[in-house]
């Protein structure tokens, strides 16, 4: 039996915030704790009552930083890891010219492996604890990936991407084999440890209607299993989609009538929507994922969150590495704060945070294991640091409350902003120098212990 208590300022939701009034969505604890048992969250409270109740329980003391779920990403792709800023090119250019090449290089197992450990290490260092991820068209990639995630823990779903035109020698499969290194992809990490497999049609243009026909025979044989795809990201996509699947009635369409859509899918980007790919969407439950700055990055167009929200429809969010240009949530909060303020549309913060934990969590109907500090759930949790910069610390200064906190984290934070993650309970980022558990009945820890300090003297009490 592990267990620890982890010590500092609490934040967790329990709905979305309906506005920056509405304090009954969320638990603010000021001095607050986690409860941690064998990398389950037993408890969050205040820390004097989790302490009493478990006085010999080591603790991490992590004031005056912020503990919170970590973050959730549901739209990655792991094998572009080196194509993260190729400049120039709007999608099916930056595709052509950049990025199938370098997806190509994962054929090869030991470069697979090798960018696993990179990819897992960034996700890591950004606070990122579970990812949606896109694998090349390699069985091994998907291999590599779920290899690495299982040994160190972290809940990921992800799947090989099924593709098999369009695209050069090298990165395509056949109907037959994307559906065979599929299921036997399934039969080894679908529900294994943490591991959930999606399968993974990468857009229209890549998948001929016979691969369609056996991505559709997949998703009803494996109805456990999400689906994950790219929908109406670029105009000149949805035309030569149109071209390649003319019978259909849109591009939602080609996916709608090969089965695909239902309430486990997720649809990068879903920017140029048609009001009758909208009342699809509302009818399968099939859930838009929001990529702000692989959007700006390609120039894409502007995602209608409030528009699509308005018919009922609950929507991801994203980085979409290697379009888009950061790991980090806070830095994709902070595009797309921007992208919806073009649109007259604004992200309060308690909304925004919510978003890229629990929110992201209900997108992927993992709410009872991710995305809050919930008894019960998984310990994943990051810890923030709203003053990891001079430029942070100055503008702390004047902040007045939580929600002037986190939108200095969501509109100025980084890596940097990560003083800790724990992934099931382990503490993953480096931040040894800065506190160490002791001995089992010690409260720990940083070197400038602040068991008894005034925590009101370094930081500001809301
Ligand atoms: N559409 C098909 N593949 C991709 C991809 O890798 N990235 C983005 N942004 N869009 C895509
Ligand atoms: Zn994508």
């Amino acid at each position: 039996m592990t267990q620890k208590l982890l010590r500092g300022r609490v934040l967790t939701f329990h709905r979305e915030p309906r506005d920056g009034d509405d304090a009954s969505a969320y638990t603010y604890l000021e001095d607050g704790a986690v409860l941690i048992k064998d990398g389950t969250i037993q408890r969050l409270g205040t820390f004097d009552a989790l302490r009493s109740a478990a006085p010999s329980t080591p603790v991490t003391d992590h004031r005056p930083h912020l503990m919170m779920a970590g973050f959730i990403d549901t739209h990655i792709h792991f094998p572009q890891v080196q194509v993260i800023a190729s400049w120039g090119s709007q999608l099916l250019d930056w595709l052509n010219n950049y990025t199938f090449p370098e997806e190509t290089r994962y054929a090869d197992p030991d470069h697979s492996a090798r960018m696993a450990s990179k990819f897992f290490d960034q996700l890591i260092a950004h606070g990122t604890t579970s990812a949606v991820a896109f694998c090349s068209v390699h069985k091994t990639s998907a291999d590599a990936f779920f290899s690495e995630a299982s040994s160190r823990g972290m809940r990921m779903l992800g799947g090989k991407v099924l593709m098999d035109r369009n695209a050069p020698d090298g990165l395509r499969d056949t109907p037959q084999s994307g559906y065979d290194d599929t299921k036997a992809l399934i039969e080894q990490w679908q529900g294994t440890g943490r591991n959930s497999y999606v399968i993974t049609p990468r857009f229209a243009i890549t998948s001929s209607p016979a691969q369609m026909e056996m991505a559709q025979a997949l998703a009803s044989e494996h109805p456990d299993c999400h689906i994950q795809t790219h929908l109406s990201e670029n105009h000149d996509e949805i035309s030569f989609t149109a071209e390649l699947y003319p019978q259909a009635r849109d591009y939602l369409d080609v996916y709608q009538s090969y089965g695909l859509l239902r309430e486990n899918a997720l649809l990068g980007h879903s920017i140029h929507l048609k009001p009758r790919e909208i009342d699809a969407l509302v009818e399968t439950g099939a859930h838009p994922v929001f990529c702000p700055t692989s959007n700006l990055f390609l120039g894409s167009g502007l995602f209608d969150n409030a528009g699509l929200r308005a018919k009922g429809i609950t929507n991801g969010i994203a980085t979409d590495v290697g379009a888009g240009t950061s790991y980090s949530m806070l830095q994709t909060l902070n595009e797309g704060y921007k992208v919806l303020q073009l649109q007259g549309q604004s992200l309060h913060p308690l909304q925004a945070f919510h978003w890229v934990t629990r929110g992201n969590a209900c997108v992927l109907g993992l709410e009872d294991k991710i995305g809050t500090l919930d008894a019960g759930t998984e310990a994943d949790i990051v810890v923030l640091n709203s003053q990891s910069t001079d430029a942070m610390a100055l503008r702390m200064e004047r902040a007045g409350s939580l929600a002037e906190e986190l939108f200095i984290l969501q509109m100025m934070g980084d890596d940097r902003a990560i003083a800790e993650v724990y992934v099931n309970g382990v503490p993953c980022k480096a931040t040894l120098s800065r506190h160490v558990d002791t001995d089992e009945n010690s409260v720990t820890s940083r070197e400038d212990n602040l068991e008894n300090t005034d925590i009101s003297a370094v930081f500001p009490i809301y």
